[in-house]
């Protein structure tokens, strides 16, 4: 079997697609085989012996994007070990509320499959990726633009997950 693990990712103004493109950088600094993939380009997972599937939250819910790669690979995720993540602005204040807010938000993906890992990261506002339709809503709702990744914990979990992909994988051999 191979030693490839796919980070998959969907976006719409790219924040979430740097947080993959981050965690996949780490996990080839921890020696791991990585395949960087938008979800909706993957037809197939069967060649992966883990997944990493992550996307922003957008009106309360993870981006239909992902929730439609989990449902289109569903049997094949299930035998083996995957992680989710989810980039968002609730997170800008990381509260134990905020969280327990955004793992609600995520409740129809953990429903689907149980992941070893979830990180929940705050994202980015920048009101020059949005639509007009966007930028009127986000505007009304009053959120502020700023770039609120934190990169050392993006990258902390990221290498926490490799471990935990790695002890799975020697497990399985
Ligand atoms: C139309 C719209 C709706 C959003 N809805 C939510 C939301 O319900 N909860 C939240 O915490 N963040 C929300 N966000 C913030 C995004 O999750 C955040 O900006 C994220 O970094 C965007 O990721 P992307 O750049 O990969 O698209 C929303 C952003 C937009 C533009």
């Amino acid at each position: 079997m191979s030693e490839k693990i796919l980070v998959a990712y969907a976006t719409r103004a790219g924040s979430t697609g740097e947080v993959a493109q981050a965690i996949a950088e780490t996990l080839r600094q921890e020696g791991l085989d990585v395949d960087l993939l938008r979800a909706r380009k993957v037809a197939d997972v069967s060649p992966y012996r883990a997944v990493i599937l992550g996307a922003p939250i957008r009106a309360f819910r993870w981006m239909p994007e992902a929730m439609r790669f989990l449902r289109r690979h569903r049997e094949a995720l299930s035998r083996i070990p995957v992680a989710y993540f989810a980039v968002c602005i609730a997170l800008m204040e990381d509260t134990e509320e905020n969280r327990r807010l955004v793992e609600s938000w995520m409740e129809p993906a953990l429903a689907l499959l149980e992941p070893v890992r979830v990180g929940l990261f705050a994202g980015k506002m920048d009101y020059s990726r949005l639509s007009f339709g966007e930028r009127f809503i986000i505007q009304r709702m009053k959120v502020p633009e700023g770039d609120h990744r934190d990169w050392e914990a993006i990258r902390a979990w990221a290498q926490e997950v490799a471990g935990v992909l790695r002890d799975r994988m020697a497990e399985e051999e």
